[in-house]
């Protein structure tokens, strides 16, 4: 076999002169009038190969026959390209290799989509042939870049004390709310394996054996629905220490985050992360992870229209709801009255019953202006910071849903009007979180993290008066508007843990039975402890610049959470059913 001397990518200048040997496929062929060029690819780049009929006819003869996707193993001279045909763009743009031998090692049918990234080809067909996707230099980039990653957290983990300890994939339903992946078990006929969501409750367990600090690079399973950043598989950066607070893992937190940026984007980050708590969060972006990359604030400003004339919000404001509005800094001149229409409609398509808007030209303009007393108006622009040229945009309707409906229009406004640089990075930790939350739907408390972060120390006895008041000591990294990471202190009293699951509902024997081995180890000695775990895809996402999660990962799940490549999940045979003692009803 003709063994590569050098990879594609470098064979350079410095090699002039040089005989080498490079293996790779054809990624293209020109014939230019007599002499056949080949740019060969590897995994490093792309390389100019020369056949001459001059200096070779019988070799020229066989790069003929030669196709895209070809194996070849090529050996020749390095040579300088001839003046007018260089390429400082690329790295072995200057030189050329000019064959001597190749080595067919394979053929290639034609392909169903061109390797060449310029070509948009669906992303369905791309998963169907992902070992031809994953030959594009773009997602083998992401690829190298995931393990940059992955590498430079294990370094500064295990510099930092940390063990890593594989835990099991075939365990117990865990309680990170989405709903789990199950598996038969055939030895104990009707019982199930739940893959995990995460290693939430065995972390906490090596906290009990003493481990200290715990991390793992694992995959968690989540049957939920799929979004650009989500997959039923993913993979945490999954943390736990014992005898810490929340700076302990905050800190190390943002040092290996710094870490990463600083060594695959030579970023430098700030020393520390901002910090935010969840209800300005919630009061100025409309949401628990804020995109902090630009401004345009959310404010509430129920008090203008309570009881005024504009009967709909005066309505709803009497009935408990709120007015929201924001403020689009110097866009009257942008945009046209069919762009004001178009978000509005944006907003409807949001679920909102509607969006109203003011353009503060020369004077108001706004079909609901008349309805609006000029004191009204005055106070309005006042709360707003309204100079000439801006729009406010407001929204009424239940705290809620405004604040869903009108954060998803400021990140709509703040994309669609390049209102951030696209290479900018804002990290913020978003804390004080609620420690519950209510279902209306089932009628219950439910924990807003999961049941074993503990609440603020001084909000404990809000847990008998006012539960939905206490705070839980959870914090969450985001970045750019994605949570990236979450964690908490946990509970280590195994009365405070019993008092948690009465509150969320969860009779004594359910915690019993879904819980109980963590309950018990809560009762050995467990050391005061806390954690955090972070999407390794989603930082991936954000590091590469990538659109979707599918771009970070090498075998994704599509929007259906199927594998186009391997067509799972698939029908099992009936034999495999009954070995499993599973009966179908499919209607
Ligand atoms: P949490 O549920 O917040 O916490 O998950 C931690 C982080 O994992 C990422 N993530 C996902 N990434 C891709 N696809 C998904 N479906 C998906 N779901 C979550 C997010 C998230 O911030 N055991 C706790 C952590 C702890 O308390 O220590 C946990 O799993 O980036």
């Amino acid at each position: 076999m003709l063994k590569r001397t050098h990879f594609c990518g470098d064979v350079t200048e410095a090699l002039t002169g040089k005989d080498v040997s490079i293996n790779g496929w054809l990624d293209t062929r020109r014939d230019h009038g007599g002499v056949i060029f080949l740019d060969i690819r590897d995994k490093t780049g792309k390389v100019q190969v020369v056949f001459d009929p001059e200096i070779n006819g019988a070799l020229h003869e066989t790069a003929h026959k030669l196709r895209g996707e070809y194996v070849l193993g090529i050996s020749g001279r390095v040579r300088p390209r001839p003046e007018g045909t260089k390429n400082p763009k690329l790295k072995t743009g200057m030189v050329e290799i000019v064959a001597d031998t190749v080595e067919v090692f394979n053929q290639s049918l034609p392909l169903p989509f061109p390797i060449d990234e310029s070509a948009e080809v669906g992303e369905d067909l791309r998963l169907k042939y992902r070992y031809l996707d994953l030959r594009r230099p773009k997602i083998m980039e992401n690829l190298t870049i995931r393990h940059t990653l992955t590498k430079l957290i294990r370094k500064y983990l295990d510099e930092n004390g940390f063990t890593d300890v594989e835990t099991p994939v075939l365990f117990k339903s865990t309680p990170e709310g989405a709903r789990d992946y199950l598996v038969p078990s055939r030895v104990n006929p009707g019982t199930f394996f739940a893959l995990p969501q995460s290693p939430q409750m065995l972390k906490q367990i090596l906290m009990v054996a003493g481990l200290d600090r715990y991390y793992q690079i694992v995959k968690c399973f989540r049957d939920e629905d799929l979004r650009a950043d989500r997959q039923p598989e993913f993979t945490q950066i999954d943390i736990e220490m014992s005898f810490i607070e929340e700076d302990d893992i905050m800190g190390h937190a943002e040092n290996f985050i710094r870490n990463v940026f600083e060594h695959v984007r030579s970023i430098k980050l700030p020393e520390q992360f901002k910090r935010m708590t969840y209800a300005q969060a919630m009061e100025e972006y409309g949401n628990d992870k804020p995109d902090t990359r630009f401004e345009m604030k959310l404010k509430t400003i129920s008090e203008i229209f309570d009881g005024s004339e504009f009967k709909i919000f005066a309505e709803t404001v009497k009935n408990g709801g709120v007015v929201k509005a924001l403020n689009f800094k110097a866009s009257a001149d942008k945009l046209s009255r069919k762009d004001i229409d178009d978000l509005v409609a944006f907003a409807v398509r949001q679920g909102a019953g509607g969006m109203a808007w003011i353009r503060f030209a020369e004077k108001p303009e706004s079909p609901i202006v008349k309805f609006i007393s000029e004191d009204r108006l005055n106070k309005l622009k006042e709360m707003m910071g309204v100079e000439k040229g801006d729009i406010v945009f407001f929204m009424a309707d239940k705290q809620n849903k405004v604040n869903d409906i009108l954060s998803r229009v400021r990140l709509h406004i703040g994309e669609k009007y390049s209102l951030y640089g696209k290479n900018s990075l804002e990290f913020l930790w978003v804390v004080d979180f609620p420690l519950l939350s209510y279902n209306e739907e089932e009628k219950r408390y439910e924990a807003n993290h999961h049941p074993f972060t503990a609440p603020k120390d001084e909000d404990i006895a809000l847990l008998d008066t006012e539960p939905l008041k206490a705070r839980a000591r959870a914090y969450d990294m985001v970045l750019n508007g994605t949570e990236i990471g979450g964690g908490s202190i946990r509970i280590h009293n195994s009365e405070l843990q019993k008092k948690m699951f009465g509150l969320i509902n969860i009779a004594d024997e359910k915690a019993e039975m879904m819980f109980g081995f963590l309950l018990d180890a809560l009762k050995y000695g467990a050391p005061p402890h806390g954690g955090i775990a972070f999407g390794l895809d989603r930082i991936a996402m954000i590091l590469t610049g990538s659109a979707s999660i599918r771009d970070v990962i090498a075998f994704p799940k599509t929007a259906k959470a199927q594998c186009l490549l391997s067509n799972a999940p698939s029908e099992v045979d009936q034999k495999q059913l009954r070995e499993l003692s599973i009966k179908l009803s499919l209607d």
